[in-house]
């Protein structure tokens, strides 16, 4: 059904910008849509209203506003609703800025960061400040995403007797002893295609946990990412995990990151400069 819908879309997409209207199509496949789905294809239209102008804008805005009016139809009540009802609104129109200069003040800053930031294992018992833990998740979720699709889902996870069953399924003592570990999960059901799930949602994930890392360095904690996925644990303790947290089967781990304040210090792994790693010249 999938990948009768993807033709239909792309079918319409060509057919719409060429003049001809499958709005009878369109009407099906918007139907055909879960509630999720449905919000997660009107995060994904409204992200190409952004995005494109002229008679891809037009063939973007209008699949928005049919995708609108059916979430308005089935009472659906989203943020997502708001956000995409405000960007039609807005038509297409972007700011334009003059010649702008680098701000090396905010660069310095941010530079200090990304160099301090290293990975700790390991970590006091000193409760982590829920204060934080907002703050470190509204980070999380400023990361980019491929074609805004967040695919990025979170377990916070404070509970002794949880923390030390992940240990043992993963066999690394130190996640134990984080007095938070979060658990990044994907979900499959904002991606579309099985060539899509190849790698785009591992890079969303990473790119929500890099600020998960940078959050907690650039206020005084310390972190570390691990791999959790099917290479690091079997799938007997895998399927022990999905049932103790009880996740649905669109829901796929792939990483911890343990949070906490660090126990003591180590040095960070070295680098080398940045002219080995870059393969054309530079100046
Ligand atoms: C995708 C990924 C997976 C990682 N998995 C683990 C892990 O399972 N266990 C661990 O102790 N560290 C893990 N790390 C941390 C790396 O070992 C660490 O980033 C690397 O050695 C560089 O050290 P630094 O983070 O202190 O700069 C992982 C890092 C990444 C990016």
């Amino acid at each position: 059904m999938k990948q009768v819908m993807k033709v239909v879309n792309f079918a319409h997409k060509k057919l719409w910008t060429g003049g001809v209207r499958m709005d009878f199509l369109k009407r099906e496949y918007i139907r055909s849509l879960s509630d999720t789905r449905l919000l997660s294809e009107i995060g994904l239209k409204g992200h190409n209203c952004l995005d494109t102008v002229g008679a891809e804008y037009e063939y973007n805005s209008s699949f928005l506003k049919s995708l609108i009016n059916e979430a308005k139809k089935r009472k659906i009540k989203s943020e997502n609703l708001k956000w995409a009802r405000r960007i039609l609104a807005d038509k297409n129109e972007k700011k334009k800025f003059r010649k702008r200069d680098v701000d090396y003040g905010m660069l310095k800053k941010f530079a200090d960061i990304a160099r301090k930031r290293k990975s700790v294992r390991w970590y006091t018992a000193q409760k982590i400040p829920v204060r934080f833990i907002n703050e470190m998740l509204s980070c999380a979720v400023e990361a980019p995403s491929s074609c805004n699709r967040q695919g990025w889902r979170f377990i916070l996870v404070q509970d002794e007797n949880d923390r030390r069953f992940l240990s043992e399924i993963r066999n690394t003592g130190f996640i134990k002893d984080a007095p938070l570990v979060v658990c990044v999960l994907i979900d499959r059901q904002v991606y579309n295609s099985k060539n899509e799930m190849k790698y785009t949602p591992y890079m969303d994930a990473g790119a929500a946990i890099m600020n998960i890392l940078h959050a907690a360095s650039s206020s005084g904690l310390s972190a570390c990412w691990v791999n959790f996925g099917e290479a690091e644990v079997s799938s007997k303790n895998m399927s022990r995990f999905r049932k103790l947290f009880r996740l649905g089967k669109n829901l796929l781990p792939v990483s911890l990151v343990t949070v906490g304040f660090a126990a003591q210090d180590a040095p960070k792994p070295r680098r080398e400069k940045p002219e080995y790693y870059t393969l054309n010249r530079f100046r």
